[in-house]
């Protein structure tokens, strides 16, 4: 089966030079040797803690950073080369940040915000059928008609959520990355917004890469989590079977999940800000499973059963 997206071998520092005659400066590792697959239709979740490169992932999935090493395919061709003209990656894959005041020109109204990219992408089309795709597309994300005239900063924060997902959109795009898109709203706009994804996912039969902090967002959204770790994946597994998961790291995101009855409320075996391992795997430091071999060989990620991958020398 062709893939939508495959990611290969791919690592990125920042500060790394490649130079001719001395040694590369090698930089801050924010990935190391990730490769993962993304079918057509497919929704992915990617869970990990603070620093572990999810959002550097999502800049060079959308080619805002150049990797130093591995390729990005998409559609079996090289995300890269010079012949993929940004206008066109652009129109198949789009991002939608956390804070989608930064992104948006104070300066625009929602339907100028929405037009800006319709007439981008449609040069020749008239001003009549941009106007009229641009309302479209309001009442695709929920936004009412009485909005349009408005300045991003006269919207509440889930209504420019809203905005951000209508204006990825207007390139009818095959590929969503979303980087913590529900991560400020409070919990009943952040459920409205989830609904809202799964609605257009559903509708465009589009594909979508899910980045969030929170297990369960991810679990009711996708249908594959791949968890990161220290720049690297640790475990990738079936969204509904993560309660199996197998790797230390998993398991303690999922106990790190609030359980609001305390009859229920789980233990922690296990500290989750504990100091990084400088050689060996990368959790040594705080795996309560390892043994002499993880200090010497970083593990690698193989295949532990149907659509489950793994990184630990211990998970069997
Ligand atoms: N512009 C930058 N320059 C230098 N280092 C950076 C830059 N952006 C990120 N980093 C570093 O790269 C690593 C990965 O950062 P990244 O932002 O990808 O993590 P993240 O998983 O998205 O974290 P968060 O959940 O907090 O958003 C971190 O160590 C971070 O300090
Ligand atoms: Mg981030």
């Amino acid at each position: 089966m062709s893939h939508l997206l495959s990611v290969d071998a791919l690592s990125f520092s920042y500060g790394f030079q490649k130079r001719k005659f001395f040694k590369n400066v090698v930089g801050n590792p924010a990935l190391v040797d990730v490769s993962f697959e993304l079918a057509e239709g497919e929704s992915l979740g990617i869970v990990g803690e603070s620093g572990s490169g999810k959002s550097t992932l999502a800049r060079l999935l959308l080619r805002l950073l150049q990797p130093n090493q591995g390729q990005i395919l998409y559609r079996s061709q090289d995300a890269f080369s010079k012949a993929y003209k940004r206008r066109d990656y652009a129109k198949c894959v789009q991002l939608i940040f956390q804070d989608p005041l930064s992104s948006l020109n104070p300066r625009r109204t929602v339907l100028q915000t929405l037009m800006e990219v319709l007439v981008f992408h449609q040069k020749s089309a008239p001003k009549k059928n941009i106007q009229a795709q641009a309302i479209n597309l309001l009442s695709e994300v929920g936004l009412n008609e009485s909005s349009s005239a408005h300045y991003p900063h006269e919207l509440s924060g889930g209504q420019r959520q809203r905005l951000a997902i209508a204006r990825a959109l207007a390139v009818r795009p095959e590929l969503l990355v979303a980087d913590e898109v529900v991560s400020a709203l409070d919990v009943s706009v952040q459920a409205q917004i989830i609904q809202l994804i799964q609605t257009l996912l559903k509708e465009h039969e589009l594909s979508l890469i899910f980045i969030s902090h929170d297990l369960a967002v991810v679990q009711q959204l996708t249908s594959t989590t791949l968890v990161m770790f220290q720049g690297r994946i640790v475990e990738i597994l079936p969204s509904e079977k993560l309660d199996q998961a197998r790797h230390p790291y998993t398991q303690s995101l999922l106990k790190a999940i609030p359980v609001l009855d305390p009859r229920q409320r789980r233990t922690h075996s296990m500290c989750l800000d504990r100091e990084v391992s400088l050689s060996g795997c990368p959790f040594l430091s705080r795996c309560n499973i390892s043994s002499t071999r993880c200090q010497d060989d970083i593990p690698p990620l193989i295949n532990i059963g149907k659509n489950q991958k793994i990184a630990c020398w211990n998970a069997e």
